[in-house]
């Protein structure tokens, strides 16, 4: 069995000043080796204030660090080097770790009163883009820069995906295209970089602002059913805790094939993944 929680690790959450972020910061802290740290990424410094707050208080020896950013913008050099200056002013280097793990997590739904012949707004798709998919590509590429393969022995990046990556609903275009080439993009950094573990996690229906802008705002009467559907059925959205508790497990029993689509539902109580897409 891997010792994923014995070994201290480096971790950086996109997405963490909320929701399921929140939710995987709470759960990674509450697991991890002494000594560990986690970097919460997100624009708004208050919320991650009030998660950093929350970890500490769940783990005195698990280190926090909030890190402010604009994915819809992302300046590659500056966010490495806010990275750094995190390492150095704490007085640590990459190679104090032995383990590494990327979260990719931000992400947003788009306007979701729009039919895809009805997205004609460059600058919004370009914002849409950047955030969704740019950002997760430069993040990976400076985060492996600095966590290397010669100083971080066990190094893993889990992108948060979701079933719209493989099964299309009417409204959710952009987002199940986002999805769609992040699941793919993925499956190629697992191919061309075999000692990097990596997954695509569905973490189900969460009960979050997106599950909310998702009621408020889908256009299509069909798709606004099944999601109302989901909401009114009580067990069917999930809470934070309960997803990143599977993910977690996931990361514990780490016999995932790299690369791969794990749905929640795909993953049992015991954490073996009982399907594969
Ligand atoms: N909710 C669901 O039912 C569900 C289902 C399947 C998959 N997912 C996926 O799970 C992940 C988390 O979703 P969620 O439901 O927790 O979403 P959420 O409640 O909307 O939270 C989104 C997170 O991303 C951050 N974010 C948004 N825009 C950003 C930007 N421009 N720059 C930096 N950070 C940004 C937000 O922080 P700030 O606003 O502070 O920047 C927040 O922390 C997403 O990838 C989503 O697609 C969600």
């Amino acid at each position: 069995m891997s010792s994923f929680y014995h070994r201290r690790t480096f971790c950086l959450i996109t997405g963490a000043s909320r929701g399921f972020g929140e939710g995987l910061a709470l759960k990674f802290a509450s697991k991890f080796a002494p000594k560990s740290v986690i970097v919460l990424v997100a624009r708004n410094e208050t919320r991650l204030n009030s998660v950093k707050l929350k970890v500490n208080s769940l783990r005195s020896d698990v280190l926090v660090f909030t890190m402010t950013a604009d994915l819809c913008d992302i300046d590659g050099e500056v966010f490495e080097d806010n990275l750094k200056a995190q390492l150095k002013n704490n007085n640590l280097s990459s190679s104090d770790f032995n383990q590494c793990l990327l979260l990719q997590n931000a992400g947003s739904a788009g306007d979701l009163s729009l039919r895809v012949l009805q997205q004609n707004d460059k600058k919004l798709l370009d914002e849409y883009w950047s955030l969704n998919l740019t950002s997760a590509l430069i993040i990976n590429s400076l985060f492996f820069s600095i966590f290397t393969n010669l100083q971080t022995k066990h190094r893993y990046v889990v992108q948060i995906s979701s079933l719209l990556a493989i099964k299309p609903f009417k409204s959710w275009g952009l987002y199940c295209a986002a999805k769609a080439a992040r699941d793919m993009i993925f499956s190629v950094i697992s191919k061309e970089e075999p000692d990097i573990r990596v997954l695509s996690y569905a973490p189900g229906p969460l009960q979050t602002d997106m599950f909310q802008q998702a009621m408020d705002e889908i256009a299509d009467v069909d798709t606004l059913a099944v999601f109302k559907g989901l909401w009114e059925s009580a067990k069917s959205v999930l809470s934070c805790e309960q997803s990143a508790e599977k993910l977690s497990m996931l990361l514990h029993f780490d016999v995932f094939q790299s690369g791969s689509h794990v749905d929640y539902y795909e993953v049992n109580d015991c954490g073996e993944i009982t399907s594969t897409n």
